[in-house]
């Protein structure tokens, strides 16, 4: 166990913030919440570009999951919120955490849609970027903490996959289907999709609060990525339910528009390299358990 740290948490009343604070807390850290509501600790408005200033105050680490949430039809006002509540709230977290005397490490949320929307092979860490809206806004959101990566912070980028959790997410959104027996493959199927279970993804954060050698982008991802095919199938066999009703890709598109095309559309296989090679042991690496376990 390494000492115990404080350490500032945005998003902590979200899908993954709300388990994260429990294991931190439970290792032995403090906790600090930064929200926008009075829910938490302390306050902020990133839109406002307002910010408590004490709350970064002797903090060891900041962890960064506040963001607008993705999976909403993108109108352009969307798309700005989407970005701008990213960008934006970093930079005030850069802003506060250079102002310390010792500058707080820092990791943050990204996503595997770094990569982009449709990617023949398999990406790992050393792997290019590639084209969409979602990569062009992880892109931003990893590099609005590069101020900080030169002040000599530590900075973790976790680009995480399709988070396994039957409270929200995308997985949240299958289950009813699913339970009623109409689920099916979307698309033709092949695309593939790099997912995390819950639990395992608060055991990364909290690695990566407690081990140095953990900095730079970090895929967030069980070690192997499946097909929807497989996913489909996977998932109809843990509910006891049949999986015989097909999404065409033209229904989502009518439906979701562009994040369809780049979310439950999108075929990226991620490996997790830097997590294998740094040594962190996945408690639910085959999807089966995971799925059984997150509904
Ligand atoms: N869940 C996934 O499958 C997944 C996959 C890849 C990446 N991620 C990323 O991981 C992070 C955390 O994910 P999550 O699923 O826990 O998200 P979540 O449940 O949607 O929670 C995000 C939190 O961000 C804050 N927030 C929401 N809208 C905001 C806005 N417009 N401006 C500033 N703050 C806002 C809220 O906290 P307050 O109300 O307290 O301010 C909220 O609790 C997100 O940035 C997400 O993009 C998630």
């Amino acid at each position: 166990m390494s000492q115990p740290k404080t350490i500032l948490i945005t998003g902590a009343s979200g899908l993954i913030g709300s388990p994260l604070c429990l294991a931190l807390k439970a290792r032995g850290h403090t906790v600090r919440t930064l929200s926008r509501g009075d829910g938490g600790d302390f306050q902020w408005d990133p839109a406002a570009g307002t910010m408590d200033a004490s709350a970064v105050e002797g903090v060891d680490a900041i962890i960064h999951l506040a963001g607008e949430s993705v999976a909403q039809r993108w109108t352009a006002a969307v798309k700005e919120r989407i970005l701008n509540s990213r960008v934006a709230s970093t930079r005030l977290l850069v802003e506060g955490a250079l102002k310390q005397s010792k500058v707080p490490g820092y990791i943050a949320a990204s996503g595997i849609s770094y990569y982009g929307i449709d990617r023949e092979r398999s990406v790992d860490e050393s792997s290019e970027t590639g084209r969409g809206f979602l990569a062009e806004v992880t892109r931003q959101w990893e590099g609005a903490a590069q101020q900080l990566e030169t002040a000599g912070s530590r900075c973790v980028y976790l680009r995480t996959g399709i988070v396994l959790s039957a409270k929200g997410g995308a997985l949240a959104k299958m289950l009813l289907p699913f339970k009623m027996g109409v689920g099916g493959r979307i698309g033709h199927g092949q695309q593939k999709m790099s997912w995390i279970s819950l639990d395992d993804l608060v055991q990364i954060y909290v690695f990566a609060v407690e081990n140095e050698a953990v900095r730079g982008p970090i895929n967030a991802v069980a070690p192997e990525p499946v097909s929807n095919n497989i996913f489909t199938k996977t998932l109809g066999k843990v509910l006891h339910r049949p999986t015989i009703f097909p999404m065409p890709a033209l229904v989502v598109e009518s439906l979701f528009g562009e994040m369809g095309r780049e979310t439950v559309l999108s075929n990226l296989g991620v490996k997790p390299k830097r997590l294998v090679d740094l040594g962190f042991q996945w408690q639910q690496p085959q999807l089966e358990t995971a799925l059984s376990k997150s509904i």
